[in-house]
């Protein structure tokens, strides 16, 4: 039991009195048992983590509290706030502070909460007398103070705090390394499934672009139409969202999307026979209409193979593109007979992208068009052909095009066509 404050016991002639509470843990230290450990909690008792710290400006009694803690816990004493924040920054770890609260310079709980924003894992206590017991209750529930322990306690009363404040401390680092570990195994998981994804993204793209060429290359005109309206397709949606128009369609994936997706808007030639797709003179009414169901069939190939992967943007807008690309803005175009803004966007640039291209370079039906009377016919068919926003865009970025078209040009393979 602990001796009530201002009784006067033990007082020793001659010397001053000694503290109420340094009394009681001479009183404690002899007479009262240490408290049983819980079950498995033993184990705690012997290893490391049970570092705590006593902050008191009493003289010698912080050292005393150390020294009836010895054995049990690894304490160490501070004899202010001070000493104690520069023990905490020194590095080591304290599993506990226990600190007095009227002490000169900061007071406890101005401690402790220091203590809670700099090294939140460390359990905090405060020792009181019964005057502060209102500051102790309103750090209590500031959530500062893990414990407070009335002036005076026994040393059994001051153990057992501190050794549930031990148990506490252990819990919150264990808590921390699981959530660490968890976060750890997590990220590892996203970016493992994020190559696999990448990897996964990779082959489906180099598979259908192989396709695209396939169809193109039947077509022995276009050299390198595709990656020329690939790229076109992708300057022309960052023109587009500059200019504010589509900001909301126009994310940095749509750019990415549509780069990858335009050269699959004609892969459904791959479903048209020789005879047509290679006739060198005018097409027939009836093979017209076969000629006008490559759409359908781009966007049914592209189908099959997103049934493997539904996830994959690119593919997505890769079926909208082959499905659309033949629309017109006034709905006088083919595939599905839209108008306007029923028209995807994305099919809508690729269009302009891909007339633009189609113009400026030899076919076996046609000369080779300037880059000015390329822009100038788009522009021309915009709000009929086109839709007129992308094609004052294409007409805006005429000249970055117009340099892009020339680093990617078919020199050698025009050269060979024209001789
Ligand atoms: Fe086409
Ligand atoms: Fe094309």
């Amino acid at each position: 039991m602990g001796i009530p404050p201002g009784s006067g016991a033990h007082k020793a002639p001659g010397h001053p009195p000694l503290h109420p509470f340094i009394l009681t843990l001479f009183h404690s230290f002899t007479f009262e048992p240490s408290p049983e450990l819980p079950l498995g909690e033993s184990r705690l008792a012997q290893g490391a983590g049970r570092r705590v710290l006593i902050v008191d400006d009493e003289p010698g009694l912080a050292e005393m509290v150390c020294r009836g803690l010895a054995g049990s816990f690894e304490a160490e004493a501070a004899s202010c706030a001070e000493e104690a924040l520069g023990l905490l920054a020194s590095g080591k770890t304290y599993s506990v502070v226990l600190s007095d609260q009227e002490m000169p310079g900061m007071t406890g709980t101005e401690l402790l909460r220091e203590i809670q924003r700099e090294h939140p894992e460390t359990v905090r206590m405060l020792f009181s007398g019964y005057g502060d017991v209102d500051t102790a209750i309103r750090g209590l529930h500031e959530g500062a103070i893990f414990r407070f322990l009335m002036k005076p306690s026994s040393l059994a009363e001051t153990r057992a705090a501190i050794e549930a404040g031990v148990l506490r401390h252990r819990r919150k680092v264990t808590f921390r390394i699981k959530r660490e570990r968890a976060q750890f195994a997590m990220e590892a998981a996203e970016g493992f499934t994020a190559l696999l994804e990448e990897r996964l993204d990779q082959a489906q793209y180099a598979t259908v672009f192989a396709l695209a060429r396939l169809a193109e290359e039947r077509d022995d005109c276009t050299g390198k139409h595709l990656e020329r309206v690939s790229m076109f397709c992708r300057e022309l949606s960052i023109g587009l969202a500059d200019t504010g128009h589509f900001q909301d369609e126009i994310t940095s994936r749509f750019v990415r999307d549509i780069e990858r997706s335009a050269p699959l808007h004609d892969i459904g030639k791959v479903g048209i026979p020789d005879s047509i797709l290679l006739k060198p003179g005018k097409l027939t009414e009836e093979e017209w209409a076969i000629m006008r169901t490559h759409p359908q069939i781009g966007a049914e190939t592209i189908a099959a193979i997103m049934r493997t992967d539904p996830t994959a943007s690119f593919l997505r807008m890769g079926y909208d593109v082959a499905l659309c690309h033949h629309e017109m803005w006034d709905g006088s175009g083919y595939g599905q007979g839209l108008v306007g803004e029923e028209i995807p966007l994305s099919a809508r640039i690729l269009k302009v992208a891909d007339c633009y291209d189609a113009l400026t370079t030899w076919r076996p039906y046609k000369k080779r068009w300037t880059h000015e009377d390329a822009i100038a016919h788009v522009v021309k068919f915009g709000g009929s052909e086109f839709d007129p926003i992308v094609a004052a865009t294409l007409r805006r970025m005429g000249d970055r095009l117009n340099c892009l078209r020339l680093s990617l040009s078919d020199d050698i393979h025009i050269n060979l066509k024209t001789v």
